[in-house]
């Protein structure tokens, strides 16, 4: 592998876990595999059995690499839910070299300034996002690298998560067979994908409306500001539609994915369907007007939810809009019935990337993209391959500075 390398991203979803293997080659992403498998064993974007989550990354791994023909060893794990937190914290050290010109082993140790914080021992950190740094007391900074000092500080959001949640995660990667190469917050790396820099800077909400929950992620003024994880998603839907005709989960499911429709003034009367009734061998006739009258009320409710919570966040007045997606922003009629309860401006992200152009891919993707950008340059996670067999070769992690520089680059 001369200039190209692999990035294998795992997205554990309450629905689905999607693998999804990305190639760089001379500094572009081209996405060559994607395995999905049924996830069992989480609910509401929690682990609750080991064993059965252990079983379906297996599944959705060996699709992908069936797909491609190589052997996954390394994943980059993405991560979400309601136990990840952010908090602000400060970084200060004095200024090591003697010409007092400040260099990348002076934002390095700053950095590792603000990472030392007093956390719950149940707590621990995920990763942390620089907002801008400080030279001798002058603000506003964003790459100090030359200026000269005494005394360098950093303001950042520092990413935190439960140990348990973590724990079970990495356990359950782990015990697939994989190395986890990271772990990415996956609200900030689809953010960093999908919003705009004056989005970002203004004021954007991303909504990813899964099937067990729906994760809110507030850019502010160019970076992450808020994240919060409400227990409500497509599954809701799903089970009112079960209710409603009297049908088993999965075949309501299949009936909303192949019906649905966000809006009754957008279904068609004329669009019929028959769906089997529960505990008899008997069919019923339906439209797809009868099924938007049950789904158009879920729909708005979680829309209100967002709203509420973003209130409740404190950016309801500041933001400038919103971006949705996850897997059920797909149906027809959700971008106007958000338009319409959200009350702002609203759009639909989907990754732009051949294979994957569905927004249930948008975190697996931005989980490659953000990798590629700000984590490494160059790290072998995948090799061609085809027989199973775990190497430890291949990695060659640029470190602490190689990110330094790369977020730099890009970030800030
Ligand atoms: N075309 C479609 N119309 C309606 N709903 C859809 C469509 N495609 C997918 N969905 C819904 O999207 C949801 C799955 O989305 P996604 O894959 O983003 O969730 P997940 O990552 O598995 O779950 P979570 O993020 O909540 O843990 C399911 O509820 C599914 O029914
Ligand atoms: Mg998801």
């Amino acid at each position: 592998m001369s200039n190209s390398d692999l990035i294998v991203s795992l997205d554990i979803g309450t629905s689905k876990v999607r693998v999804i293997i990305g190639e760089i080659s001379d500094g572009a992403i081209n996405i060559i595999g994607v395995g999905s498998a049924d996830s069992e064993g989480i609910r509401k974007g929690a682990i609750v059995d080991i064993d059965r989550t252990v079983q379906s990354i297996r599944n959705a791994v060996d699709h992908a690499e069936r797909m491609v023909g190589i052997s996954i060893d390394e994943v980059y794990v993405g991560i979400d839910g309601s136990h990840i937190a952010l908090q602000s914290n400060h970084g200060v050290v004095a200024v090591s070299n003697e010409d007092r010109e400040i260099g990348d082993e002076d934002i390095e140790r700053v950095l590792q300034a603000a990472r030392v914080v007093a956390l719950p021992p149940e707590r621990e950190i995920i990763g942390l996002v620089p907002k801008q740094f400080f030279v001798d007391g002058l603000d506003s900074i964003q790459d100090p690298r030359g200026m000269i000092g005494v005394r360098l500080e950093v303001e950042c959001t520092l990413i935190t998560g439960s140990k348990a949640a973590i724990h079970n995660l990495m356990r359950c990667v782990e015990k697939a067979g994989l190395r986890i190469a990271g772990i990415i917050l996956m609200s900030l790396a689809s953010g960093m994908m999908t919003l705009t820099k004056d989005e970002k800077q203004m004021g954007t909400v991303l909504a990813d409306i899964g099937a067990g929950t729906t994760t809110l992620a507030v850019f502010d003024g160019g970076s992450l500001a808020a994240v919060s994880t409400l227990p409500i998603g497509g599954d809701y839907v799903t089970s009112d539609i079960s209710y409603g005709f009297k049908t088993q989960t999965e075949h309501a499911e299949k009936i909303k994915l192949k019906f649905g429709c966000a809006r009754t003034e957008d279904a068609d009367k004329n669009l019929k369907f028959k769906v089997t009734r529960v505990g008899s061998n008997q069919e019923s006739e339906f439209n797809q007007y009868e099924l938007a009258e049950i789904i158009e009320p879920r729909m708005q409710e979680i829309f209100q939810m967002i709203r509420q919570e973003v209130r409740r966040l404190g950016y309801l007045e500041k933001i400038n809009g919103y971006v949705l997606t996850g897997g059920s922003v797909s149906m027809p009629g959700v971008l106007q019935l958000a338009q319409a309860e959200l009350e702002s401006n609203v759009r639909i992200a989907v990754p732009e990337y051949i294979g994957v152009r569905d927004p249930s891919y948008t975190n697996g993707v931005g989980i490659i993209q953000y990798v590629a950008k700000y984590v490494r340059t160059r790290t072998a996670v995948a090799s061609r391959r085809p027989a199973r067999g775990r190497s430890q070769s291949g990695a060659s992690r640029p470190g602490f500075l190689e990110w330094v520089k790369n977020l730099f680059r890009e970030f800030i």
